[in-house]
């Protein structure tokens, strides 16, 4: 193949993890046209054929490889890259078996299921050269990003406050877990967050609770602060048991500006109101504008044609999950958590686990745990 045919041609992808958010992603490279599906793999025997049956034309079938295996499958199907859609305890194993098997992934947020498990990830993808990129599907909204040119229009944003109200009954994982909506969910506010504004986070403070209403065993209710080295602050407050007014899945957002104020529903365009009382609209998003996994799969592909870094390659992802993990340590312990804390102990641990894996040493030239990563 030309180095021109290369750089047009579809990125040849595996689906790895069939469920729920594996079949949303099947459909996501059935229509995009910088990828095409060539194999599905599940560790249940026979999920993988299922979601073929039920999602890909008939048509089409037989030239998408199935199994259990995600390296044989990947092979057999002269893959060039993965989509890691598995359980968060999958992802470490998953993605450090591809990256090593010289096959660059897009994974689901979280990154891992712990942050020593994402640190100890950026460090296999240094080790093998190989891109791995998260998938952070709500940081891609063109309203969150006119939110920010609105604002930076207004001199930038220096305080983002996001309200989060909903009071969805999933049953399942999300109804027994410690901190269902800092870990599960507020995970995309911090995220999107990051996008608003300018720096890297510093610290974070927690409260969580529990309403006396909660169909919740941990807390489905928090506060968080979180500070940025540029002097920005991100405050989020939700409930994830909050029947009644409930606000948009992403939340509603102001963001206080030195001359004005941006707000979003999280659901159509932001506004603005200067300080001279002019209001501003944002720009509507147009036909060509992509969304949230499909925006993903785009930058992932043009990466690999020789595109620019993604924002949320792990280097950079891993912010995110650094403030998830503070915010669950200041609510247990009343304390406001410095990242530089969670991140050192992080990658302690991460090294730990690298030595007994022995396939990274990348790890061993990082001075800290803030150190190695990609500026926020
Ligand atoms: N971006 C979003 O808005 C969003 C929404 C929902 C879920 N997610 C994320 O997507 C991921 C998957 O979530 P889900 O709801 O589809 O979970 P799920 O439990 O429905 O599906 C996970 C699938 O992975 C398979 N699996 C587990 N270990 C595997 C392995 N080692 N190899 C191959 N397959 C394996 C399981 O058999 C299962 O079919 C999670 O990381 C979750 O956090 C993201």
């Amino acid at each position: 193949m030309s180095a021109e045919q290369q750089a047009v041609a579809p990125v040849e992808v595996v689906v790895v993890g069939a469920g729920g958010m594996g079949r949303a992603w099947i459909g996501t490279v059935l229509k995009a046209p910088e990828a095409r599906l060539v194999g599905v793999v599940d560790v249940v025997d026979g999920a993988a054929e299922r979601a073929v049956e039920d999602l890909v034309p008939a048509a089409e079938r037989a030239s998408i490889a199935t199994g259990t295996d995600m390296v044989e499958v990947a092979r057999c199907a002269g893959a060039e890259a993965v989509i890691d859609v598995t359980i968060p305890a999958a992802h470490h194993p998953v993605t450090a078996d591809a990256l090593h098997a010289g096959l660059p992934v897009l994974g689901e947020k979280p990154c891992a299921a712990t942050l020593a498990e994402a640190v100890s990830l950026a460090g296999h993808a240094e080790a093998t050269g190989t891109l791995f990129m998260v998938s952070q599907s709500r940081r891609n909204n063109p309203h969150l990003r006119e939110a920010r040119h609105l604002a930076e229009e207004l001199g930038g944003a220096g305080i983002v406050d996001t309200q989060f109200s909903r009071a969805p009954r999933f049953g399942g994982f999300r109804e027994e877990m410690a901190h269902p909506l800092i870990v599960d969910m507020a995970i995309h506010a911090f995220d999107a967050g990051r996008v608003l504004v300018d720096g890297s986070p510093v610290q974070v403070t927690a409260t969580s609770y529990n309403p006396s209403w909660s169909w919740y065993e941990g807390d489905a209710a928090a506060t968080v602060t979180i500070t940025y080295d540029s002097g920005a602050v991100h405050t989020y407050s939700g409930s994830w048991c909050a029947p009644g007014r409930e606000t948009s899945w992403n939340g509603e957002w102001t963001l206080s500006c030195p001359r004005g104020t941006v707000a979003w529903d999280g659901d159509t365009p932001p506004s603005a109101r200067s300080e001279d009382g002019t209001d501003l609209s944002g720009r509507a998003p147009s036909e060509a504008d992509r969304w949230e996994l499909d925006a993903s799969l785009a930058e992932f592909c043009a990466a690999l044609r020789g595109g620019p870094v993604p924002a949320s390659e792990v280097h950079g992802n891993v912010w995110t999950q650094a403030i998830v993990e503070a915010a669950v340590r200041s609510a247990d312990t009343g304390r406001t958590v410095a990242l530089a804390e969670v991140l050192d102990e992080a990658l302690a641990q991460a090294r730990t686990l690298d030595a007994a894996d022995g396939r990274s040493r990348a790890l061993e030239a990082w001075t800290s745990g803030t150190s190695g990563l990609a500026a926020g």
